[in-house]
């Protein structure tokens, strides 16, 4: 069935110049937007976002490195956007990233992985109804 996965682009991504090829991928991968944003998290509003990762040993890196800079954040549409959406952007270890993933083109390490992509549709759900409103979405 069509439905929505959540996405950003991450600080690395961001800062190397890498929004609009990563856009450009994900358009070319038969994704629409239906929502997005350019921001920046504070430590904060990404300890928020990232809450299921709280006793995770990385989840202060995480946190700190999300609020370093501005990120793209964006609701997708495609038929089975979860699963099809976490293909192109490959492994979250950019090393174990396939050739012509996301991350294996513009991630540099595991915290620096350059995107994200949710992991469920019940997450996606959460995660993009904590960037957008109903109003932001089309
Ligand atoms: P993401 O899927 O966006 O959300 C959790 C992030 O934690 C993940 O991407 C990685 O960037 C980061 N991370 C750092 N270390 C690990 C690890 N060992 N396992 C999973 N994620 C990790």
């Amino acid at each position: 069935a069509t439905n929505r996965t959540f996405t950003m682009i991450k600080p690395d991504a961001v800062g190397n110049g890498h929004i609009g090829a990563i856009l450009n991928d994900i358009i070319q991968g038969g994704f629409k937007i239906i929502a997005m944003k350019y921001t920046s998290l504070s430590d904060e509003i990404a300890g928020q976002f990232y809450t299921v990762h709280k006793e995770r040993p990385f989840y202060g890196e995480l946190v700190s490195f999300m609020s370093s800079g501005p990120i793209v954040a964006a609701i997708l549409e495609k038929e089975n956007a979860v699963e099809d959406f976490r293909k192109l952007i490959g492994a979250t270890d950019p090393s174990k990233a396939e050739a012509g993933t996301i991350r294996n083109k513009y991630a540099k390490s595991i915290d620096a992985n350059a995107i994200h992509g949710s992991d469920s549709d019940e997450n996606a759900e959460i995660e993009g109804s904590f960037f957008f409103s109903a109003f932001e979405r089309f």
